[in-house]
């Protein structure tokens, strides 16, 4: 743990990467390139990939093992960068310029054009963004001029971790690489505000309180409590459903059904439409393919959307999730 003069073969995983200028240029390499970089933030360590690249945030969600495409919090260094990803109201601009950097997180709407993947928003028209308040973190965002996606560095359903040993323990070599930056001093994830309605809502409580939004604007709901309210988009089941219905472990599609593949599709038949979520049956790149391919193919005006079946194993779990969610009966 403390060789971190040892020279680097390049082979032993994860890199332990000192928080050095050095150690920082090489983690923002290390995130361009599509790999996956564990880093501080001041409430937690984050497991960093770059949100513009599809197969880069399917592994995040491979590497935490999580059995649903939760979306993701988009980390960036300060509010100019935010803008590029998301639209910001006059209660989201009063609200970065009294918490940011810090640990608030904001949902806010996502431009129809965005470059982020829609992994990172699991399929949803918001984005959560959030500029932590951290030397080392903001360090990497800068010099890796990528926004970046970072849920909490630990296997699913494990605690948060603090300290780069926790990471190293939860998630071993699944990570590329983790910036050893000491001991995060918040130790609670961010608070998130979803404000894509009129209404603000409180989607997770965190270091920054309601009452400190509310003098600035206005009501907030806190969702926590009330069970009609829904915790997060995310577990909504109608947030997942496309315009097309969806027919589930599909043999073959019918003349007036688009049609998503999985694995070699050359002797299966029918659909107007057709897209393969991974010719060689890759789950991860099947996972980095399915939301853009539901869009398309709902896009293409098809009454209904036949999905080959995927295998019930890794990431292939959070992709049946999902598309179970859109195949559910409408209310
Ligand atoms: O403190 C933190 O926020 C840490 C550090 C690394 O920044 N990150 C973190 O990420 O806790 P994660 O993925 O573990 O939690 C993200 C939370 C989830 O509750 C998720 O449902 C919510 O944010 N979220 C993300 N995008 C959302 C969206 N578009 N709509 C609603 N909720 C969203
Ligand atoms: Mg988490």
């Amino acid at each position: 743990m403390t060789d971190h003069s040892a020279p680097d073969t390049g082979e032993k995983r994860p890199a332990l990467i000192p928080a050095t200028p050095a150690g920082i240029a090489r983690a923002a390499e290390l995130l361009r390139a599509g790999r996956l970089v564990a880093f501080p933030t001041e409430t937690v360590y984050g497991l960093g990939a770059d949100a513009t690249d599809d197969r880069a945030v399917a592994a995040i969600f491979a590497a935490k093992g999580r059995p649903q495409f939760n979306p993701l919090i988009v980390h960036v260094p300060d509010l100019a960068a935010a803008h590029s990803w998301g639209l910001f109201d006059d209660r989201a601009h009063d609200l970065a310029t009294q918490f940011w950097p810090g640990p608030l997180t904001m949902v806010v709407p996502r431009p129809a054009n965005s470059a982020l993947s829609l992994l990172v928003s699991a399929g949803l028209d918001s984005i959560a963004i959030r500029v932590p308040n951290h030397p080392v973190a903001q360090a990497i965002l800068r010099a890796a001029g990528k926004p970046i996606a970072a849920p909490s560095a630990n296997r699913s359903g494990a605690v948060s971790p603090t300290t780069p040993h926790h990471v190293l323990e939860s998630l071993g070599d699944r990570v590329d690489a983790i910036v050893t930056g000491g001991k995060c001093m918040v130790g609670l994830e961010s608070t998130v505000i979803d404000l894509t309605g009129p209404e603000a809502v409180l989607l997770r409580p965190g270091a920054v309180l309601p009452d400190e939004m509310e003098r600035l604007i206005g009501p907030v709901r806190l969702s926590a409590g009330d069970p009609m309210a829904p915790k997060s988009p995310g577990q909504l089941e109608s947030h997942y459903a496309p315009n097309a219905a969806v027919r589930l472990n599909a043999s073959s599609a019918e003349e007036d059904e688009a049609f998503l593949t999985f694995g070699p599709d050359r002797f299966v038949f029918g659909g107007t439409t057709r897209l393969n979520l991974s010719l060689e049956g890759d789950l991860n790149e099947a996972a980095a393919n399915l939301f853009s391919h539901l869009r398309s193919l709902d896009q293409s005006g098809a009454r209904r959307i036949a999905v080959m079946p995927i295998p019930e194993v890794g990431l292939g779990m959070a992709i049946n999730d999902r598309l179970r969610r859109a195949a559910a009966p409408r209310s």
